[in-house]
């Protein structure tokens, strides 16, 4: 399902118009256009001009959209997110190791029904199409029917989305492991079922070392030799004791990464969630491989894990995109996720700019997935993904914006002060796949 419509949107529009590799060139790619006009035909971004020179453009098209007054930035990307734990958001307590054992696992068996993960898969994408994120890099669980529920309702919503069965042979209680084998085959038969189907992709999905045995990594590798453009998604060094106990499950590795990296599963489409406590080496290795990590302030501080290092992701030149990690991360809007990646570079002495901050949500993240020459910003023949942000909805957010004298404090004030309220469409493919009801405005 496609959009086969043109037409014309009028608003603000703020976007990145290059990849960067050092944060200082960021002003130099960062384009505001306060008043401007952008042409969508075919599902895709065919023209972008302020509105002096283009507002021919406007007159020409029978479909005209005016967003005056509105903020339109590309769609968020969360490069890492978790759709079955999304029922056990914010559980009490635990620190990660004990969280999965206590609340994640009870709540992934479920997954084995397919009519619960067709339910949860369904609400899981109106969360992320209500919060203006219009693609996703995501955990399914061990169970096939989980990937098949996400999958199809991801086409029905003509959505960018990346996902796969979570592969896991070891360390979880039986209800979850399978064997090699099993975790092969299957995974094979979903790679051939929706890899490259509408705008859908997989992911090689082994959940951790931890619950990885050399057997299990060997057949992601096969797999990766066999469909060579598929991604690879895994979690690496969140937690302390995590970090300890691979060093003892893995003895002959060099150091977490090195577990992933010996085996032949880093590179350009690897994504490594949270990077916490990475050696030196296993930075150099990131940036040697063109891998790329996904920095989860909300999981991190909600876990007490720890916080993710900015200096050495610019200083190694390592790609990186924002992830919720929900049901970890505690929430699903990435402008709350902005504002707690703030503050964890605030306790480091690493000063964020919203600027910095929307770049890791979108050109930044498109780049870090593989997916920049097809999303992530305006530039003309991309995928019009896009949401549309209501500067103010709430009293205090009208006080705070009359101060606002940039689209860049606009837009850290709605990094602080923002949530979902703030979402008043979001538009994917070229089509609005989600607007914020009048009713929901006043409330
Ligand atoms: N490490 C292994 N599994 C998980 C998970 O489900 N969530 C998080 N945050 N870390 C993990
Ligand atoms: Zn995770």
């Amino acid at each position: 399902m496609s959009a086969h419509t043109q037409c014309v949107i009028r608003g603000t529009f703020f976007d990145f118009t290059q990849t960067v590799n050092d944060v200082d060139a960021l002003p130099g790619v960062t384009r505001i256009i306060e008043d401007g006009v952008m042409v969508i035909k075919e599902g895709r971004i065919s023209r972008l001009l302020p509105w002096e020179t283009g507002h021919h453009l406007w007159d020409d098209c029978v479909e005209q959209h005016d967003l005056s007054g509105k903020l339109i930035v590309p769609g968020f990307i969360d490069c890492h997110i978790h759709y079955p734990q999304t029922e056990m958001i914010g559980a009490f307590g635990e620190q990660l190791l004990s969280w999965l054992e206590n609340y994640t696992f009870p709540t992934e068996r479920q997954f084995d029904c397919p009519d619960y993960a067709a339910r949860i898969a369904a609400f899981f994408l109106e969360q992320l199409l209500s919060n203006g994120t219009t693609s996703a890099l995501v955990f399914g669980t061990v169970h096939a029917a989980s990937v098949n529920a996400l999958f199809a309702e991801a086409l029905r919503r003509d959505m960018r989305l990346i996902a796969g069965k979570v592969m896991m042979d070891r360390n979880a209680p039986d209800y979850l492991l399978e064997t090699p084998e099993q975790s092969d085959q299957q995974t094979r038969e979903l790679i051939e079922r929706w890899h490259r189907r509408g705008r859908l992709g997989y992911a090689l999905t082994p959940r951790f070392a931890p619950t990885s045995s050399p057997a299990l990594l060997e057949k992601v590798y096969a797999l990766k030799q066999a469909w060579p453009d598929v991604w690879i998604h895994t979690h690496l060094s969140e937690n302390r004791d995590e970090v300890n106990w691979v060093k003892t499950l893995f003895p002959d590795s060099q150091n977490y990464l090195d577990v992933y990296h010996q085996r032949g599963l880093t590179g350009r489409r690897s994504v490594f969630a949270h990077g916490i406590h990475l050696e030196e080496s296993e930075w150099c290795c990131l940036h040697k491989t063109q891998s790329a990590v996904a920095f989860c302030p909300t999981s991190n501080l909600f876990l007490g894990s720890g916080l993710f290092d900015l200096h050495s992701k610019w200083r190694h030149q390592v790609s990186i995109g924002m992830g919720t990690d929900v049901g970890a991360g505690t929430t699903f809007n990435m402008l709350q996720t902005l504002g707690e990646a703030y503050k964890v570079g605030q306790l480091q002495q690493y000063r964020l700019t919203a600027a910095e901050a929307l770049y890791h949500a979108t050109l930044g993240a498109a780049q870090a997935l593989d997916l920049d020459s097809f999303i992530g910003n305006f530039t003309e023949g991309k995928e019009a993904d896009f949401v549309v942000l209501d500067p103010a909805v709430s009293a205090l957010q009208k006080l705070r914006l009359q101060r606002c004298t940039t689209v860049e404090e606009q837009l850290f004030m709605l990094m602080t002060l923002g949530d979902d309220r703030n979402i008043a469409q979001t538009w994917v493919h070229g089509r609005c796949a989600w607007q914020r009801s009048t009713q929901e405005q006043a409330a």
